[in-house]
């Protein structure tokens, strides 16, 4: 009999719910995912089944369990990870009263005034470290309260997506600190519920669950979660984290001094603090770290791989990524005077504006498809500086190293770009499995297969590969980046008009 030790992560994502299984050495041995339906009822509104997430939940453990020819029993714990801030409200049974309302739903701009108005803008951010935002949990319940009073009568639990799920494995109500921290009720500091912004915003205090750090066992795997989903019960399931502290754990950016940047749908760049650091105005968001004792501040744009898979779909759809990319490696730095704001669904970091519009500006009829695909790829890198310079006006002067991750990570290209606008050396490492992995991680730290989270990464991850920024692109791209900045608020007030 070996002493390995498996972990199994479950993320709950907007487009799937997948199970990995790992060792720990980190090597994964099986993954799976099940597609997840996205339902948007009217404009702005983003809303999604939880049974849904269950029912996948429930295939992709089974599915990833017979890839390997692994006993349930072998699986010493479970992490959880899965999109943040969604609303779902349960009734005194469990039962879930109305669809998750998601991270990215808009319907709730009034809600968000309200709440400033109610706890004060300063007040929110100095409890919080967040101003209110459409994304965030808070002002969801509000929107309920207001529109769907039979619903708020009947609520006495509120979880977030991957707390849902923990309540189907384990039968127990309970959040991680850095989920919790997404809801905008949470004390930053203290990492737990505040109870005056509860009072202020009158969410009843015995809604919310109890939080746990991220490497803390919630519970175990109950007698119904075993039947449905085939995993042992009494396995412990551990706190985990939000995706987003999930991932930055599954590439080692655990630490201060190592930022992570992911170039999804959206793009994210994460940074690790050893306090509740706060942006003053609240233009990044601060929330816990999955990691008892660390936090983190982070940036985040809407539409950054996304914005190439549109540009993609729309004007070359039978072009591959790497073929469209390859042309613009032909063109120079600044892509001839052309510049492209990435703000296609709106915008969070560094303007937190749903009306902000995507443009290109500087078109001239010297401009091929190259140029426009060259400066798509520049304009998502400028969006990332915004993020960094917000983090070094935060106090965060200290980045030594970031490592990228993300599908769009995958063009060599568009890491170089991205080296260069934010004069940084980028490193990638040798797991892909982002949140998944990082849960799995957690969960081995809950159970003792590693002492600590540090440990875990040093143990697991490995750095692969790394990119330069290039000295003879510095002074352009500081050229571009300058009236990159200034084209937001020149725009502003024509695109509300737009969009009006
Ligand atoms: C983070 C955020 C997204 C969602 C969905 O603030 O809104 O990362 O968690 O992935």
């Amino acid at each position: 009999m070996s002493d390995q030790k498996y972990l199994l992560g479950i993320d709950i994502s907007t487009t799937g719910a997948k199970a990995l299984l790992i060792n720990s050495q980190g090597e994964v041995l099986a993954t799976a995912t099940t597609a997840l339906h996205l339902s948007m009822p009217q404009p702005l509104w983003s809303e999604q089944d939880p049974q849904e997430w269950w029912q996948g939940v429930c295939e992709s453990v089974k599915a990833a369990l017979t890839q390997t020819n692994l006993n349930s029993a072998d699986i010493c714990a479970v992490g959880l990870t899965g999109q943040m801030h969604g609303l779902v409200m349960l009734d005194e049974n469990g039962t879930v009263l109305r669809p998750a309302i998601l991270w990215n739903d808009q319907r709730t701009s009034a809600q968000c005034d309200q709440i400033r108005r109610l706890v004060g803008k300063e007040r929110l951010i100095a409890i919080t470290g967040n101003d209110a935002l459409t994304g965030f949990t808070a002002p969801k319940i509000l929107w309920v309260k207001e529109n769907e009073p039979d619903v708020f009568q009947k609520c006495r639990h509120i979880l977030l997506p991957k707390d849902y799920i923990r309540f189907r494995l384990t039968g127990e109500y309970a959040m991680d600190r850095a989920g919790g921290s997404g809801t905008i009720l949470f004390d930053l500091e203290k990492r737990d519920w505040s109870d005056e912004i509860l009072h202020t915003l009158e969410i009843p205090r015995e809604w919310m669950p109890p939080t746990f750090e991220g490497t803390r066992i919630t519970g175990s795997i109950g007698l119904q979660g075993a039947a449905d989903t085939g995993l042992n019960a009494g396995t412990p399931v551990a706190g985990g984290g939000g995706d987003q502290a999930a991932q930055a754990t599954g590439v080692g950016a655990v630490r201060p001094g190592v930022a992570a940047v992911t170039l999804g749908t959206s793009g994210v760049v994460f940074a690790t603090t050893p306090a509740a650091l706060v942006e003053p105005q609240g233009r990044l968001h601060a929330f816990c770290h999955s990691i008892p004792g660390r936090w983190h501040l982070m940036g985040v744009m809407l539409s950054a791989a996304g914005s190439l898979q549109w540009y993609r779909d729309t004007f070359a759809p039978d072009v591959s990524f790497a073929d469209l990319v390859a042309e613009a490696d032909f063109i120079q730095p600044g892509s001839n005077g052309l510049l492209f704001l990435p703000y296609l669904t709106g915008e969070r970091t560094p303007h937190p504006d749903p009306l902000a519009r995507g443009a290109w500006v500087g078109l001239t009829a010297l401009h091929t498809r190259a140029h426009l695909t060259r400066a798509v790829l520049e304009g998502v890198a400028f969006g990332l500086r915004d993020c960094f310079e917000l983090l070094r006006s935060a106090g965060l002067e200290t980045i030594t190293e970031v490592r990228i991750s993300g599908g769009g990570a995958r063009s060599r290209l568009w890491q170089q770009i991205i080296a260069d606008v934010l004069n940084v050396e980028l490193k990638t490492v040798n797991t892909t499995e982002g949140a998944a992995f990082g849960a799995a991680l957690l969960a081995g730290v809950a159970v003792d297969v590693w002492p600590d989270v540090d440990q875990a990464c040093s143990e697991t991850l490995t750095i692969t590969g790394a990119v330069q920024p290039l000295a003879e692109n510095q002074q352009l791209y500081q050229h571009y980046y300058e009236i990159y900045k200034t084209l937001y608020p020149a725009l502003k007030s024509i695109n509300q008009l737009l969009s009006a």
